[in-house]
């Protein structure tokens, strides 16, 4: 029951449970984006945009890498945004984390303004993935690049792995040619996926035309 509760706050963190699995994400989910990350070097100066922020951890690991830079975080759930600007409280006071309800359908970006988006383990609740994706691609600048992180891969030797939380919250773990065949289609280009050994972790980085 209390499994059931928390993991259906994946979707859109609300109220108790939705607190409680702002925690477990901010802390879980960590070791993750820190190894994404290193697949996805961003300059000092550069303007990112993190998309689905949840509570705000990786906005905080973002404003460390871009020095003189700005980071905005996005969310849909009212609560992850008071979370993450609460995280990030210093960053916010200071203008250089700006963190904003909103869908990653319809984002409150004019074109062409960041140089890097982040999407650390939310795509697979978007509700038009490949629209969603070309969302993204109108506020990155030309040559600005995409990162997506998931720990659902989905394993062929093991179809039963994800079975009960893709039933739970109606979603599908992903593959590798899954994702770089979305990218492509998206628009996307030097399309590049990693699988970190002995994990399901699987990060996708590409590069807007
Ligand atoms: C599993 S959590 C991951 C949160 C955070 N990125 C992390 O790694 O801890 C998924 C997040 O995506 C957000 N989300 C899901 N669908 C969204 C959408 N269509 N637009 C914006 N945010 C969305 C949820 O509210 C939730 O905070």
């Amino acid at each position: 029951m209390k499994y059931h509760k928390l993991t259906e706050n994946a979707v859109k963190p609300d109220g108790f449970w939705g607190k409680l699995m702002i925690r477990s994400m901010n802390k879980g989910h960590s070791e993750l984006t820190d190894w994404a990350l290193t697949h996805f070097p961003i300059r000092s100066g550069s303007v990112v945009l993190d998309v689905g922020c949840g509570g705000g951890k990786t906005v905080g690991k973002l404003c460390d890498m871009v020095g003189s830079g700005k980071v905005y975080g996005i969310d849909y759930s009212g609560l992850c945004v008071k979370k993450a600007e609460n995280l990030n409280r210093k960053n916010v006071l200071c203008n250089r984390a700006v963190i904003r309800q909103a869908s990653v359908s319809s984002l409150p970006f004019e074109d062409e303004k960041f140089d890097a988006v982040t999407a650390v383990e939310t795509y697979y609740f978007w509700p038009d993935k490949l629209g969603d994706l070309r969302e993204i691609g109108r506020v990155l600048k030309r040559g600005g690049r995409l990162l997506l992180v998931f720990e659902m891969l989905a394993d062929p030797d093991d179809p039963e792995k994800w079975k009960a939380v893709e039933k739970r919250l109606n979603i599908e773990a992903v593959t590798r040619e899954g994702i770089e065949e979305m990218l492509d289609r998206a628009g996307y280009q030097n399309i590049r996926t990693y699988v970190r050994s002995g994990t399901t972790w699987l990060c996708a980085t590409a590069e807007k035309e």
